[in-house]
């Protein structure tokens, strides 16, 4: 699906691009040569074959196993169903710019091959049918500085192989909340973490970017060298270069509060009634974070209230108040306990763990919090959901999910203007709201995403009545037919324009990588 993550790494993929100029840097002649001669030979499969033979040993083909099991590290099946005529998987930065190297001259007549720019962008987002994907699952270094107050992270890690290393040292950086998602995709697209309020998004705390431009140089990006890049990749997504290394800051963390706890749908009110308090940037604790998941299954005939809260000050005790009232409300479970950031991020992976390999969907939207019309306004969200939920259940093994989540202006304002979100010009408490749909069965994609379009339509309509619509989408939740770049703001598309004409004047990331969201160029 469009924001998907892979399970063991981060992928990008390439498609062939037949409209570039060669300009002439070390080792291009001898590729184009090669390429020359196998596309004379008509080898659909040049690109691959020239791969290979300057990156022997990391270029999968779909008879060998490691392309198979590259192949089902995708969360989606939508993305599974893809097949790429290859897939790269790169050890080093050097062969990362290798690739890129490879993959950028191609000469005009190898239009005829197997490119394809128009597939759609939701199962494309990180793999592609007959094209090449890069496979970044073995750039997954995670350093320590001597110090310890940086680490050097590479793009295919996973959060649960970083978190390892750090909880090891009483360290943490910003970074996502499940063990089995991806590093890059998530932080070059925000990154909401259970310490955002005290540090903002996870790209607000990259230090540096090293990157593999599309004319296959790397350079760093930071705050002084390459700034403008720099900025750019701080929501960017995957516009501007394949990033081989993220380095972010860290912070003392020792074992905190955090945990499960699920309650009877009888809560709803209360709950809401809850939230529009908790989500309010005069009175909201940056310690706390919360996740409250909404959970339709077609064999269970009851919702259940799941919230994952945490409290990440590690010499508070439970509840804090922030969390009282929440705690206060009648329980089926609670897993709360202290403990460290893996343990977290583990279990709420394993919950999540029953999505992968099925047909996944994601769409999100974001309205105001207003404490006077909030509540009374979730009750009608709640209706038009349920409605969808029944209507959705004609297929077999769906699950529907609505996740709220708090984004007071005090969390969504930290990193100011560095990043590219666009966040800066609102005031207001925002809450997001995440719906995820899974379901088995390829035959109901359409289905689904036809209900889902209605649904937030409806849901737009009923949050513009109540004057409390806001027009952020965040990239990393957004679906196929949603549009967050544009959503970040007119003057940050046109910053982004500029940067991608300055770093990728070839627009290599947004026509050769058709997949994800792009600038609109
Ligand atoms: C189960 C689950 C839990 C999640 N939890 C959170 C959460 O806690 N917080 C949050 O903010 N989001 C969360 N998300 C959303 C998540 O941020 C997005 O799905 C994100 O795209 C995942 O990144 P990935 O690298 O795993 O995905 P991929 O699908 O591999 O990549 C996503 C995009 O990033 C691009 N990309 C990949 N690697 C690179 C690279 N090296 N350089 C440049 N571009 C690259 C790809 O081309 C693609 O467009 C979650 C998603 C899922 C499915
Ligand atoms: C895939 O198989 C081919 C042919 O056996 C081999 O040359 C290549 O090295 C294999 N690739 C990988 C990554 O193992
Ligand atoms: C190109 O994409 C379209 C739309 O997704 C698809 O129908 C077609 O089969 C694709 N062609 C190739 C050669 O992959
Ligand atoms: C963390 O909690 C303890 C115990 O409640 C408190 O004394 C301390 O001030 C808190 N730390 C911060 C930074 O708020
Ligand atoms: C690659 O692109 C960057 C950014 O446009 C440029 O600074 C650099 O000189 C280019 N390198 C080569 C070898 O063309």
């Amino acid at each position: 699906m469009a924001i998907t993550s892979s399970n063991l790494g981060v992928l990008l993929c390439l498609a062939l691009f037949s409209h570039l100029a060669f300009s002439a840097p070390i080792d291009r002649k001898g590729i184009l040569s090669l390429l020359l001669d196998l596309l004379t030979k008509k080898n659909d499969n040049a690109c691959c074959t020239a791969l290979d033979r300057f990156l022997p040993g990391k270029v999968s083909f779909p008879t060998n196993l490691s392309y198979t099991s590259s192949q089902i590290t995708f969360w989606s099946a939508q993305e599974q169903s893809l097949h790429p005529s290859c897939i790269v998987i790169p050890t080093s930065t050097q062969d990362v710019s290798t690739a890129v190297t490879i993959l950028n001259p191609l000469p005009a007549t190898a239009g005829h091959t197997d490119h394809n720019f128009s597939h759609t962008p939701h199962a494309g987002a990180a793999n592609i049918d007959g094209g090449v994907t890069i496979d970044t699952q073995s750039l997954n270094q995670v350093t320590v500085s001597s110090d310890q107050k940086t680490v050097s992270v590479g793009p295919g890690n996973r959060w649960g192989n970083v978190y390892s290393t750090l909880d090891a040292l009483n360290v943490a950086m910003v970074g996502g909340r499940l063990s089995q998602v991806g590093v890059a995709g998530l932080v070059t697209g925000g990154g909401v973490s259970f310490f955002s309020g005290r540090y903002g998004f996870a790209c607000d705390n990259i230090k540096a970017y090293e990157v593999v431009l599309g004319n296959g140089t790397t350079v760093t990006a930071t705050s002084t060298s390459n700034p403008r890049l720099f900025r750019a990749l701080k929501g960017g997504s995957n516009n501007f270069g394949i990033v081989t290394r993220f380095d972010a800051v860290l912070f003392q963390q020792d074992a905190f509060l955090g945990g499960q706890i699920d309650q009877p749908i009888t809560n709803k009110e209360a709950y809401f009634d809850f939230l529009a308090d908790f989500t309010q940037s005069e009175t909201y604790d940056p310690f706390s974070a919360l996740i409250t998941v909404f959970a339709w299954l077609q064999s269970v005939p009851i919702v259940t209230i799941m919230h994952t809260v945490t409290y990440t000050n590690g010499s508070a005790s439970w509840p804090p108040p922030a969390f009282k009232p929440l705690d206060d409300m009648p329980k089926l479970s609670s897993s709360v306990r202290k403990a460290k950031l893996s343990s977290f991020a583990n279990e709420i992976g394993g919950d999540a763990a029953i999505s992968q390999g099925k047909n996944n969907f994601f769409v999100t939207l974001s309205f105001v919090n207003n404490p006077a019309v909030t509540p009374e306004f979730m009750k009608q969200v709640y209706k038009l959901v349920d409605d969808a939920a029944q209507d959705l259940f004609l297929a077999l093994g769906l699950a529907l999910t609505m996740a709220f989540q708090p984004l007071p202006h005090v969390l969504y304002s930290k990193g100011g203007d560095e990043n590219v979100l666009g966040l800066g010009r609102f005031e207001d408490d925002l809450i997001n709201l995440l719906f995820t749909v899974i379901w088995p069965d390829p035959l109901n994609n359409q289905m689904v995403y036809d209900r889902m379009r209605t649904l937030e339509n409806a849901l737009i309509g009923l949050a513009k009545d109540n004057g409390i619509y806001n027009e952020w989408v965040y990239l990393n939740y957004a679906s196929q037919w949603q549009n967050p770049i544009t959503a970040y703001g007119a003057s940050e598309v046109a910053f982004l324009k500029s940067v991608s004409k300055q770093y990728d004047p070839q627009g290599i990331f947004q026509k050769a990588v058709p997949g994800g969201f792009k600038l609109g160029l």
